[in-house]
Protein backbone atom coordinates (compact mmCIF):
# COMPACT_ATOMS: atom_id res chain seq x y z
CA UNK A 1 0.00 0.00 0.00
CA UNK A 2 1.06 3.43 -1.00
CA UNK A 3 1.63 6.16 1.99
CA UNK A 4 -0.31 9.30 1.55
CA UNK A 5 1.46 12.17 -0.37
CA UNK A 6 2.11 15.36 1.51
CA UNK A 7 2.76 17.18 -1.24
CA UNK A 8 0.30 15.65 -3.74
CA UNK A 9 -0.03 18.97 -6.79
CA UNK A 10 1.60 16.72 -9.11
CA UNK A 11 -0.76 13.77 -9.32
CA UNK A 12 -4.02 16.14 -8.82
CA UNK A 13 -2.82 17.78 -11.70
CA UNK A 14 -2.49 14.83 -13.29
CA UNK A 15 -6.01 13.97 -12.72
CA UNK A 16 -7.26 17.56 -13.73
CA UNK A 17 -7.89 18.32 -10.52
CA UNK A 18 -7.61 21.83 -8.71
CA UNK A 19 -4.36 22.35 -7.44
CA UNK A 20 -2.88 25.08 -4.42
CA UNK A 21 0.08 26.17 -6.86
CA UNK A 22 0.77 24.55 -10.14
CA UNK A 23 3.44 21.89 -9.65
CA UNK A 24 6.56 22.11 -11.24
CA UNK A 25 9.31 19.09 -12.30
CA UNK A 26 12.07 19.35 -14.40
CA UNK A 27 13.44 16.83 -17.11
CA UNK A 28 16.79 16.43 -16.27
CA UNK A 29 16.71 18.06 -12.87
CA UNK A 30 19.19 15.54 -11.22
CA UNK A 31 22.51 15.71 -13.05
CA UNK A 32 25.34 18.15 -14.50
CA UNK A 33 24.37 21.43 -13.85
CA UNK A 34 24.44 20.66 -9.61
CA UNK A 35 27.79 20.58 -8.17
CA UNK A 36 27.19 17.65 -5.55
CA UNK A 37 26.24 15.58 -9.03
CA UNK A 38 29.93 15.96 -10.19
CA UNK A 39 31.30 15.54 -7.06
CA UNK A 40 29.61 12.21 -6.38
CA UNK A 41 30.27 10.80 -9.88
CA UNK A 42 33.79 11.52 -10.46
CA UNK A 43 34.26 9.17 -6.88
CA UNK A 44 31.54 6.59 -8.16
CA UNK A 45 33.83 7.05 -11.33
CA UNK A 46 31.53 7.40 -13.84
CA UNK A 47 27.54 8.03 -15.13
CA UNK A 48 26.77 4.49 -15.56
CA UNK A 49 28.21 3.48 -12.09
CA UNK A 50 25.69 6.03 -10.43
CA UNK A 51 22.85 4.32 -12.01
CA UNK A 52 23.58 0.72 -10.95
CA UNK A 53 24.63 1.61 -7.65
CA UNK A 54 20.49 1.73 -5.91
CA UNK A 55 22.54 3.77 -3.05
CA UNK A 56 24.12 6.27 -5.73
CA UNK A 57 21.00 6.56 -7.79
CA UNK A 58 19.19 7.10 -4.89
CA UNK A 59 21.16 9.74 -3.47
CA UNK A 60 21.50 11.62 -6.97
CA UNK A 61 18.06 11.84 -7.52
CA UNK A 62 17.46 13.06 -3.83
CA UNK A 63 19.86 16.29 -4.97
CA UNK A 64 17.44 18.32 -6.57
CA UNK A 65 14.78 17.78 -4.31
CA UNK A 66 16.85 18.56 -1.02
CA UNK A 67 17.68 21.95 -3.10
CA UNK A 68 14.74 23.08 -4.62
CA UNK A 69 10.73 23.25 -3.41
CA UNK A 70 10.07 20.72 -6.43
CA UNK A 71 6.73 19.10 -6.89
CA UNK A 72 7.73 16.02 -8.09
CA UNK A 73 10.94 13.71 -7.83
CA UNK A 74 12.53 11.67 -11.13
CA UNK A 75 14.01 8.29 -10.63
CA UNK A 76 17.84 8.99 -11.57
CA UNK A 77 18.59 6.57 -14.15
CA UNK A 78 18.55 6.29 -18.27
CA UNK A 79 16.63 5.17 -20.82
CA UNK A 80 19.45 3.22 -22.07
CA UNK A 81 19.39 0.80 -19.89
CA UNK A 82 17.24 -1.84 -21.04
CA UNK A 83 19.12 -2.19 -24.10
CA UNK A 84 22.14 -2.50 -22.11
CA UNK A 85 19.88 -5.17 -19.75
CA UNK A 86 19.92 -6.80 -24.04
CA UNK A 87 23.81 -7.17 -24.17
CA UNK A 88 24.15 -4.83 -26.72
CA UNK A 89 27.55 -3.14 -24.16
CA UNK A 90 26.26 0.45 -23.30
CA UNK A 91 29.16 2.94 -22.30
CA UNK A 92 29.77 6.40 -22.82
CA UNK A 93 32.17 8.50 -24.44
CA UNK A 94 33.38 12.42 -22.82
CA UNK A 95 31.57 14.80 -24.32
CA UNK A 96 29.73 12.44 -26.77
CA UNK A 97 27.33 10.36 -25.52
CA UNK A 98 26.14 6.81 -25.71
CA UNK A 99 27.72 4.15 -27.58
CA UNK A 100 26.80 0.65 -28.11
CA UNK A 101 29.51 -2.48 -28.89
CA UNK A 102 26.86 -4.23 -30.49
CA UNK A 103 24.61 -2.69 -33.08
CA UNK A 104 21.17 -4.08 -34.31
CA UNK A 105 21.83 -3.11 -38.21
CA UNK A 106 20.51 -6.78 -39.71
CA UNK A 107 16.84 -9.01 -39.94
CA UNK A 108 19.44 -11.52 -38.53
CA UNK A 109 20.35 -8.97 -35.29
CA UNK A 110 16.47 -8.54 -34.49
CA UNK A 111 16.16 -12.04 -34.52
CA UNK A 112 19.26 -13.01 -32.20
CA UNK A 113 18.43 -10.40 -30.01
CA UNK A 114 16.81 -11.66 -26.87
CA UNK A 115 14.14 -10.01 -24.31
CA UNK A 116 15.85 -10.42 -21.29
CA UNK A 117 13.65 -10.79 -18.12
CA UNK A 118 13.18 -7.63 -16.75
CA UNK A 119 13.00 -8.47 -13.20
CA UNK A 120 16.27 -9.98 -12.82
CA UNK A 121 18.20 -8.11 -15.32
CA UNK A 122 16.80 -4.59 -13.94
CA UNK A 123 16.92 -5.25 -10.59
CA UNK A 124 19.34 -2.20 -9.76
CA UNK A 125 16.66 0.10 -11.07
CA UNK A 126 13.88 -0.95 -8.80
CA UNK A 127 16.49 -1.68 -5.41
CA UNK A 128 16.90 2.42 -6.07
CA UNK A 129 13.08 3.13 -6.85
CA UNK A 130 12.57 1.52 -2.74
CA UNK A 131 15.89 3.20 -1.64
CA UNK A 132 14.26 6.90 -2.81
CA UNK A 133 10.73 5.99 -1.34
CA UNK A 134 12.57 5.38 2.12
CA UNK A 135 14.37 8.60 1.69
CA UNK A 136 11.32 10.63 0.64
CA UNK A 137 9.08 9.67 3.03
CA UNK A 138 5.97 10.56 1.49
CA UNK A 139 7.41 14.27 0.58
CA UNK A 140 6.60 14.49 -3.15
CA UNK A 141 6.01 11.82 -5.02
CA UNK A 142 8.33 9.93 -7.19
CA UNK A 143 8.15 9.47 -11.58
CA UNK A 144 9.53 5.82 -13.00
CA UNK A 145 10.21 6.55 -16.91
CA UNK A 146 11.46 4.68 -19.86
CA UNK A 147 12.39 5.27 -23.49
CA UNK A 148 9.62 4.96 -26.18
CA UNK A 149 10.30 1.20 -28.42
CA UNK A 150 10.84 4.07 -31.36
CA UNK A 151 13.56 6.20 -29.29
CA UNK A 152 15.44 3.14 -27.89
CA UNK A 153 15.62 2.06 -31.45
CA UNK A 154 17.04 4.60 -32.59
CA UNK A 155 20.19 4.52 -30.70
CA UNK A 156 20.65 0.80 -31.02
CA UNK A 157 20.53 0.64 -34.61
CA UNK A 158 22.87 3.95 -35.16
CA UNK A 159 25.11 2.93 -32.18
CA UNK A 160 24.92 6.00 -31.05
CA UNK A 161 23.07 9.13 -30.97
CA UNK A 162 22.82 10.44 -34.66
CA UNK A 163 22.27 13.90 -36.48
CA UNK A 164 20.36 12.25 -39.55
CA UNK A 165 19.33 9.20 -38.77
CA UNK A 166 19.89 7.48 -42.09
CA UNK A 167 20.84 4.36 -40.47
CA UNK A 168 17.10 3.45 -38.54
CA UNK A 169 15.07 5.36 -41.70
CA UNK A 170 17.31 3.08 -44.01
CA UNK A 171 16.41 0.10 -41.90
CA UNK A 172 12.73 0.89 -41.81
CA UNK A 173 12.02 1.76 -45.30
CA UNK A 174 14.03 -1.62 -46.57
CA UNK A 175 13.20 -4.12 -43.87
CA UNK A 176 10.04 -2.54 -42.53
CA UNK A 177 8.88 -5.80 -40.77
CA UNK A 178 12.11 -6.60 -39.35
CA UNK A 179 11.97 -2.91 -37.74
CA UNK A 180 8.23 -4.20 -36.31
CA UNK A 181 10.18 -6.97 -34.74
CA UNK A 182 12.66 -4.85 -32.55
CA UNK A 183 9.64 -2.50 -31.66
CA UNK A 184 7.69 -5.34 -30.68
CA UNK A 185 10.67 -7.01 -28.43
CA UNK A 186 10.98 -3.48 -27.01
CA UNK A 187 7.66 -2.61 -26.19
CA UNK A 188 7.27 -5.87 -24.50
CA UNK A 189 10.89 -4.76 -22.89
CA UNK A 190 9.60 -1.56 -21.77
CA UNK A 191 5.78 -2.61 -20.97
CA UNK A 192 7.37 -5.41 -18.53
CA UNK A 193 10.08 -2.69 -16.96
CA UNK A 194 7.54 0.17 -16.51
CA UNK A 195 4.98 -2.41 -14.60
CA UNK A 196 8.33 -3.28 -12.67
CA UNK A 197 8.59 0.25 -11.62
CA UNK A 198 4.87 0.65 -10.94
CA UNK A 199 4.51 -2.92 -8.06
CA UNK A 200 8.13 -1.15 -6.42
CA UNK A 201 6.00 2.23 -5.92
CA UNK A 202 6.82 4.56 -8.39
CA UNK A 203 3.49 7.64 -8.57
CA UNK A 204 3.83 8.00 -12.09
CA UNK A 205 5.33 7.25 -14.99
CA UNK A 206 6.51 8.73 -18.22
CA UNK A 207 7.90 7.69 -21.60
CA UNK A 208 10.93 9.52 -23.64
CA UNK A 209 9.78 9.51 -27.21
CA UNK A 210 13.11 11.99 -27.92
CA UNK A 211 13.13 11.22 -31.56
CA UNK A 212 9.31 10.60 -32.71
CA UNK A 213 9.73 13.78 -34.10
CA UNK A 214 12.11 13.26 -36.60
CA UNK A 215 9.34 11.34 -38.46
CA UNK A 216 6.87 11.75 -41.08
CA UNK A 217 2.86 11.59 -39.82
CA UNK A 218 1.83 7.99 -40.82
CA UNK A 219 5.58 6.78 -40.29
CA UNK A 220 5.14 8.72 -36.46
CA UNK A 221 2.17 6.46 -36.17
CA UNK A 222 2.84 3.48 -37.16
CA UNK A 223 6.39 3.12 -35.74
CA UNK A 224 6.68 5.14 -32.70
CA UNK A 225 2.84 6.33 -31.44
CA UNK A 226 1.60 2.71 -32.65
CA UNK A 227 4.23 1.01 -29.64
CA UNK A 228 3.40 3.82 -26.97
CA UNK A 229 -0.30 3.40 -27.23
CA UNK A 230 0.55 -0.88 -26.94
CA UNK A 231 2.40 0.22 -23.72
CA UNK A 232 -0.30 1.72 -22.11
CA UNK A 233 -2.39 -1.04 -23.25
CA UNK A 234 -0.31 -3.14 -21.45
CA UNK A 235 -0.06 -1.49 -18.45
CA UNK A 236 -3.84 -0.96 -18.47
CA UNK A 237 -4.34 -4.33 -18.96
CA UNK A 238 -1.90 -5.85 -16.13
CA UNK A 239 -2.93 -3.31 -13.57
CA UNK A 240 -6.49 -2.23 -13.98
CA UNK A 241 -7.64 0.50 -11.21
CA UNK A 242 -3.93 0.52 -9.72
CA UNK A 243 -2.38 2.04 -13.12
CA UNK A 244 -0.39 5.01 -12.23
CA UNK A 245 -0.90 7.93 -14.35
CA UNK A 246 0.84 7.99 -18.00
CA UNK A 247 3.09 10.66 -19.70
CA UNK A 248 4.17 10.80 -22.76
CA UNK A 249 6.35 13.38 -24.71
CA UNK A 250 7.43 13.25 -27.85
CA UNK A 251 9.70 15.75 -28.68
CA UNK A 252 8.50 17.74 -31.53
CA UNK A 253 6.15 15.50 -31.92
CA UNK A 254 2.90 19.25 -31.40
CA UNK A 255 1.69 18.13 -34.80
CA UNK A 256 0.47 15.19 -33.62
CA UNK A 257 -1.51 16.03 -30.57
CA UNK A 258 -4.47 15.10 -31.41
CA UNK A 259 -3.51 11.30 -32.66
CA UNK A 260 -1.34 11.02 -28.88
CA UNK A 261 -4.70 11.89 -27.35
CA UNK A 262 -6.04 8.54 -28.70
CA UNK A 263 -3.33 6.22 -26.96
CA UNK A 264 -4.84 6.84 -23.73
CA UNK A 265 -2.03 8.56 -21.71
CA UNK A 266 -2.97 10.72 -19.08
CA UNK A 267 -0.88 13.51 -20.00
CA UNK A 268 1.01 14.65 -22.96
CA UNK A 269 4.75 16.69 -22.25
CA UNK A 270 4.96 19.38 -25.21
CA UNK A 271 8.34 21.25 -26.16
CA UNK A 272 8.61 24.84 -26.48
CA UNK A 273 8.08 24.91 -30.62
CA UNK A 274 4.18 25.20 -29.95
CA UNK A 275 2.52 27.73 -27.70
CA UNK A 276 1.02 26.41 -24.45
CA UNK A 277 -2.02 28.83 -25.91
CA UNK A 278 -2.56 26.02 -28.76
CA UNK A 279 -1.96 23.15 -27.07
CA UNK A 280 -4.46 24.16 -24.29
CA UNK A 281 -6.87 24.79 -27.22
CA UNK A 282 -6.42 21.81 -28.95
CA UNK A 283 -5.86 19.31 -26.09
CA UNK A 284 -9.38 20.94 -24.94
CA UNK A 285 -9.25 19.66 -21.29
CA UNK A 286 -9.11 15.81 -22.15
CA UNK A 287 -6.22 15.03 -20.79
CA UNK A 288 -3.43 16.84 -18.71
CA UNK A 289 -0.56 18.69 -20.25
CA UNK A 290 3.08 18.86 -19.40
CA UNK A 291 5.65 21.81 -20.50
CA UNK A 292 7.04 23.78 -22.17
CA UNK A 293 9.07 26.33 -21.03
CA UNK A 294 12.53 26.68 -23.36
CA UNK A 295 15.35 25.36 -21.04
CA UNK A 296 17.97 27.95 -22.67
CA UNK A 297 15.40 30.34 -20.69
CA UNK A 298 17.78 29.52 -17.66
CA UNK A 299 20.71 31.30 -18.96
CA UNK A 300 18.67 34.89 -19.65
CA UNK A 301 18.37 37.36 -16.24
CA UNK A 302 15.59 36.84 -13.23
CA UNK A 303 13.14 39.23 -14.86
CA UNK A 304 13.54 37.48 -18.24
CA UNK A 305 12.92 33.99 -16.62
CA UNK A 306 10.09 35.61 -14.82
CA UNK A 307 8.25 37.30 -17.67
CA UNK A 308 8.17 33.71 -19.44
CA UNK A 309 6.50 32.15 -16.43
CA UNK A 310 4.22 34.01 -16.20
CA UNK A 311 3.52 34.68 -20.16
CA UNK A 312 3.34 30.60 -20.05
CA UNK A 313 1.11 30.37 -16.46
CA UNK A 314 -1.23 33.07 -18.06
CA UNK A 315 -1.83 30.81 -21.55
CA UNK A 316 -2.77 27.63 -19.98
CA UNK A 317 -5.04 29.70 -17.31
CA UNK A 318 -6.87 28.57 -14.45
CA UNK A 319 -8.25 25.20 -15.22
CA UNK A 320 -7.06 22.14 -13.88
CA UNK A 321 -4.24 19.79 -15.30
CA UNK A 322 -1.19 21.86 -15.93
CA UNK A 323 2.28 20.81 -14.76
CA UNK A 324 4.94 23.21 -15.22
CA UNK A 325 8.22 21.60 -16.70
CA UNK A 326 10.99 22.54 -19.37
CA UNK A 327 10.14 21.61 -23.40
CA UNK A 328 13.63 19.61 -23.23
CA UNK A 329 16.45 18.77 -20.45
CA UNK A 330 18.06 20.56 -18.40
CA UNK A 331 21.36 22.21 -19.93
CA UNK A 332 24.45 20.97 -18.24
CA UNK A 333 25.98 24.73 -17.35
CA UNK A 334 22.94 26.16 -16.14
CA UNK A 335 22.86 28.25 -12.92
CA UNK A 336 21.46 26.13 -10.26
CA UNK A 337 20.76 29.58 -8.38
CA UNK A 338 18.19 30.29 -12.06
CA UNK A 339 16.46 27.14 -11.00
CA UNK A 340 15.55 28.05 -7.38
CA UNK A 341 14.18 31.06 -8.72
CA UNK A 342 12.09 29.14 -11.24
CA UNK A 343 11.00 26.98 -9.17
CA UNK A 344 9.65 29.75 -6.75
CA UNK A 345 8.13 32.26 -9.54
CA UNK A 346 6.26 29.05 -10.87
CA UNK A 347 4.52 28.40 -7.44
CA UNK A 348 4.02 32.74 -7.09
CA UNK A 349 2.19 33.34 -9.76
CA UNK A 350 0.28 30.24 -9.24
CA UNK A 351 -0.81 30.46 -6.08
CA UNK A 352 -4.64 30.00 -5.78
O1 LIG B 1 15.47 13.66 -15.62
C1 LIG B 1 16.21 13.19 -14.73
O2 LIG B 1 16.78 13.88 -13.86
C2 LIG B 1 16.33 11.68 -14.66
C3 LIG B 1 17.49 11.12 -15.27
C4 LIG B 1 17.57 10.93 -16.76
C5 LIG B 1 18.81 10.84 -17.44
N1 LIG B 1 18.58 10.49 -18.71
C6 LIG B 1 20.11 11.06 -16.81
C7 LIG B 1 21.28 11.34 -17.67
C8 LIG B 1 16.57 10.70 -17.71
C9 LIG B 1 15.05 10.72 -17.56
C10 LIG B 1 17.23 10.41 -18.95
C11 LIG B 1 16.52 10.06 -20.18
C12 LIG B 1 17.28 9.95 -21.43
N2 LIG B 1 18.52 9.40 -21.63
C13 LIG B 1 16.77 10.32 -22.70
C14 LIG B 1 15.40 10.86 -22.97
C15 LIG B 1 15.28 12.28 -22.61
C16 LIG B 1 16.16 13.21 -23.40
O3 LIG B 1 17.03 13.80 -22.77
O4 LIG B 1 15.97 13.32 -24.60
C17 LIG B 1 17.76 10.02 -23.66
C18 LIG B 1 17.69 10.27 -25.16
C19 LIG B 1 18.86 9.44 -22.96
C20 LIG B 1 20.11 8.91 -23.55
C21 LIG B 1 21.28 9.67 -23.09
N3 LIG B 1 21.78 9.62 -21.80
C22 LIG B 1 22.08 10.56 -23.83
C23 LIG B 1 21.87 10.90 -25.30
C24 LIG B 1 23.06 11.04 -22.96
C25 LIG B 1 24.21 11.94 -23.31
C26 LIG B 1 23.76 13.29 -23.64
C27 LIG B 1 24.07 14.22 -22.54
O5 LIG B 1 23.17 14.97 -22.13
O6 LIG B 1 25.23 14.19 -22.10
C28 LIG B 1 22.83 10.48 -21.69
C29 LIG B 1 23.60 10.71 -20.44
C30 LIG B 1 22.85 11.19 -19.27
N4 LIG B 1 21.64 10.71 -18.84
C31 LIG B 1 23.30 12.16 -18.33
C32 LIG B 1 22.33 12.25 -17.32
C33 LIG B 1 22.39 13.09 -16.07
C34 LIG B 1 24.63 12.89 -18.38
C35 LIG B 1 25.65 11.93 -17.90
C36 LIG B 1 26.84 12.60 -17.31
O7 LIG B 1 27.70 13.05 -18.07
O8 LIG B 1 26.93 12.63 -16.06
Amino acid sequence: MMKPLKNNRFIQALARKPVDATPIWLMRQAGRYLPEYRELRASAGDFLALCKNPKLACEVTMQPIRRFELDAAILFSDILTIPDAMGLGLHFVKDEGPRFHKKIDSKIAVDELSVPDMRESLSYVYEAIECIQVELAGEVPLIGFSGSPWTLATYMVEGQASKDFRHIKRFLYQEPEAMHQLLDKLAISVTEYLYQQILSGVHAVQIFDTWGGILSTPIYQEFSLNYMSKIIRGLHEKLGQSCVPIIIFTKNGHQWLELMLESSADCVGVDWSISMENVKKRVAGRVAIQGNLDPAILYADNTTIEKAVVELLDQFGEAPGHIFNLGHGMLRDVDPEKVDFLVKTVHKHSQS
